[in-house]
């Protein structure tokens, strides 16, 4: 089937078999790989990207499921001089990045977690990332980077 798709604000349309899951559609059709797969069960989070500005896991929605949609991957947060999105910027402040394989899903489950609650605490973030798995166990930071990225002070 066609599906066409808006990603990181470019019209991408091409035909694709029916079951495609979005998270293939966004790498090998749109090229956007920043999307990453680590497990395909819905359990890591790796995948994670926005739909129409909600957070969801790309491996378990069908690409025609965001046909006439928009998606926004990690490669669509900075501005177009290469600023960084504030919550990019204080996973590299807060070293939040490890390996690095879980950074793309964490940021974008982080970005909507700050949609809905602008001044999260700290157990609010781990309620919010708990779909989202860091098998460096880095988790402690992460959590510092969205406190960080809310503006709100970093407390040890
Ligand atoms: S690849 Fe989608 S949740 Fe793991
Ligand atoms: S930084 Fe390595 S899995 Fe998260």
């Amino acid at each position: 089937m066609k599906v066409s798709i808006e990603v990181n604000g470019r019209a991408v349309a091409e035909e694709v078999p029916d079951r495609t899951l979005l998270v293939h559609f966004l790498r090998d059709t749109a090229g956007f790989t920043g999307t990453n797969i680590g497990c395909d069960t819905t359990s890591c989070g790796a995948c994670t990207v926005l739909l129409d500005g909600e957070s969801v896991k790309s491996c378990t929605v069908l690409a025609a499921q965001a046909d006439g949609h928009a998606v926004t991957t990690v490669e669509g947060l900075a501005e177009p001089d290469g600023s960084l999105h504030p919550v990019q910027r204080a996973f590299r402040e807060q070293h939040g990045l490890q390996c690095g394989f879980c950074t793309p899903g964490m940021i974008m489950a982080s970005v909507s977690l700050l949609n809905d609650n602008p001044k999260p605490t700290r157990d609010e973030v781990r309620a919010g990332l708990e779909g989202n798995l860091c098998r460096c166990t880095g988790y402690h930071n992460i959590v510092s980077a969205v406190i960080d990225a809310s503006g709100q002070e970093v407390d040890r």
